[in-house]
């Protein structure tokens, strides 16, 4: 039978990189399949993604958002490095920068963002990282967890792929809580629904992603 050939991906950083190292490791045990990781790009020289993507022998580059006079420019130089390495599917795994339309449009359908919040809820602009967990905390919700969408221009808000909750717990803080949601929801359902997609099983109908078994 012809082998499909492999969906050559790049990974979007902006910081730790610990949702990179769950799609590295998922990769090496085969939960990933048909995935070439052809690139990891940072939006800052700081990122420790960088170190994780170098360690694991991927191809590692900065394009640094603070060497850019607007965010239309940064988007700009971002869509020629991807267009360059000739991506079909990008992945925001803890990306802190919006993607403006020719990005969104170019990739349509084929851009994943992990979220660390059931989106709707604690989503949209301004909504991230350790943030996220504190308003989920002060709005007194006892469940919460992690969201994988596909990226539009309107911030968090493209079809679902998938989501998983978790139980807020009594003494829980924005980091013992954020510390969860990475482990127990985000490292699982963003290699899942990467897998998922390269192996062409995604479909989108409007707002809604089937998954084709
Ligand atoms: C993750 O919790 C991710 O969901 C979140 O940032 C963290 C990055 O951690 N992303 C957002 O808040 C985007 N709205 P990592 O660098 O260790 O993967």
């Amino acid at each position: 039978m012809k082998k499909s050939p492999l969906v050559r991906t790049a990974v979007l950083v902006s910081g730790g990189g610990t949702n990179l190292q769950a799609i590295i490791a998922a990769k090496l045990f085969g939960e990933i399949q048909n995935c070439d990781l052809v690139a990891v790009i940072s939006s800052n020289h700081g990122a420790y993604a960088l170190d994780r993507a170098r360690a694991a022998g991927i191809d590692a580059s900065v394009v640094d958002v603070t060497t850019f006079p607007t965010k239309r420019t940064f988007n700009t130089a971002l869509m020629q490095k991807l267009k360059d390495l000739d991506v079909d599917l990008v992945v925001l795994a803890g990306f802190m920068q919006v993607l403006q339309r020719p990005i969104c449009k170019e990739w349509e359908n084929r851009i994943i963002n992990v979220h660390p919040a059931l989106i709707p809820s604690f989503s949209g602009e301004g909504c991230y990282g350790l943030k996220v967990h504190q308003m989920a905390l002060d709005y007194g919700v006892k469940v919460t967890g992690a969201t994988v969408h596909f990226v539009t221009e309107e911030v968090d808000a493209g079809p679902i792929i998938l989501q998983k909750a978790i139980d807020i717990l009594p003494n829980d803080t924005a980091k013992s809580l954020q510390r969860r949601v990475m482990e127990q929801a985000e490292w699982d359902i963003l290699p899942k629904a990467i897998d998922l997609f390269c192996r062409g099983k995604l479909r989108v109908e409007g707002r809604r992603v089937i998954i084709e078994e």
